[in-house]
């Protein structure tokens, strides 16, 4: 059984990926190629934004709007420490300072309650906060409403970070769509994945739109030889556009595939794991389906009887960003952020993909209801 099972979907749309890729082959603009552009009008159609700029990753994707804001020293940018590396690492490569916010303990998403003392915080560093970058954890959008109303107190710039959530959405508007700019990652694993790296970014703002394209390519000016801003080469291959193309066209069937598993997985489950917590009017592209042990070692214990049937599992996220090394030195410690530490400690996911069946299904549910 694999935790994510790329190769069935593969099996699906091979022979439209491969028309894909020897299209390109033949005209050979391997470089910001046709593809790409029919990849972006595509996306900011999905997602309901006026402007999409695809990129080489959802790290990038992160870095770019950063970037364009001009965040550097001296400046704070507000995150959850429950995440993944590059959420933080982004900030930090710019010279400014990721001060944390903890978690909700029935989402793992961040808790706006927190993001007035984290702009304190900040002051108290001699830092000033201009930015916020929610996490849509597990395909599960963040809560923008609250969000919202703190950053527009403090008139800080929404970065919607959904490299997990890409196909979530909010009272049927799509994750992508909920900050200032949003950025999400065509990592493999990703809900919407492509065979190598790539992320993109969505904005409704056309000065901003302009800038981050520019910064993409090396911050060009009026062509690639006129260069007016630092930038990155931070562009998609055009053979992943190419691949995402064909991906993007079968993503709405596959989100209602893992809906229907997630939400068997939720009424089968009888073992006294927490299950995940969906907000009413929320939809989550179930990136990771994850359950809470009620400590360390019954989740350690779970994950090896897992293991020993053959299931693989995964833990997302084993040390929260505070206390990891890279980061020592933001002087945080352990107790700061109490429901990051303990989700870490506790939490473990299980296999999600569209292509589960019903009998691998059924084996998972059995060997944690046996538990
Ligand atoms: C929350 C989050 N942000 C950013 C990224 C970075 O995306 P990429 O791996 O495409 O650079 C990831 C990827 O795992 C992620 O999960």
């Amino acid at each position: 059984m694999d935790f994510i099972d790329l190769k069935t979907q593969q099996s699906k749309i091979r022979e439209k990926i491969d028309k894909r890729i020897k299209s390109v082959l033949d005209h050979g603009k391997y470089i910001m190629g046709p593809e790409v552009f029919e990849l972006e009008e595509k996306l900011s159609e999905y997602v309901d934004m006026k402007y999409c700029i695809s990129c080489s990753s959802g790290t990038d994707a992160l870095l770019i709007p950063l970037m364009a804001y001009g965040i550097g020293p001296g400046d704070a940018v507000i995150t959850t420490p429950f995440t993944y590396i590059a959420t933080a690492e982004v900030i930090s490569l710019l010279g400014a300072e990721p001060v944390f916010v903890d978690i909700y303990e029935s989402t793992y998403n961040l808790n706006p309650d927190g993001i007035e003392d984290a702009i304190q915080d900040a002051e108290s560093k001699g830092l000033n906060a201009k930015a916020i970058i929610p996490v849509d954890l597990f395909g599960l959008p963040a809560r923008y409403r609250l969000i919202n109303e703190v950053a527009k107190k403090y008139d800080l710039m929404i970065i919607e970070d959904a490299a997990q959530g890409f196909g979530g959405e909010i009272r049927e508007e799509k994750s992508g769509s909920f900050g200032d700019v949003a950025c999400t990652s065509f990592f493999p694993a990703k809900p919407l994945g492509c065979y190598g790296d790539g992320g993109a970014i969505f904005t409704n703002d056309e000065e901003l739109f302009h800038k981050m394209r520019s910064i993409r390519i090396h911050g060009s000016g009026s062509d690639k030889y006129e260069n007016i801003r630092i930038g990155i080469n931070g562009r998609i291959d055009t053979i992943q556009a190419a691949i995402l193309l064909e991906k993007l066209s079968i993503f709405n069937d596959e989100l209602i595939l893992r809906n229907k598993i997630a939400n068997y997985y939720s009424n089968k489950i009888t073992s006294n794991f927490n299950k995940p917590f969906i907000p009413k009017d929320y939809l989550s592209s179930w990136a990771q389906y994850s359950l809470l042990a009620n400590s360390e070692l019954e989740r350690n214990e779970i994950i090896s009887i897992l293991s020993n049937a053959n299931i693989p599992s995964m833990i997302y996220y084993k040390l929260p960003l505070h206390l990891q090394t890279v980061f020592k030195k933001l002087g945080y410690g352990n107790g700061d952020f109490p429901i990051s530490e303990k989700t870490s400690r506790q939490i473990f996911s299980i296999p999600m993909h569209p292509y589960l069946d019903n009998e691998k299904q059924n084996r998972i549910i059995e060997v944690l209801n046996k538990y």
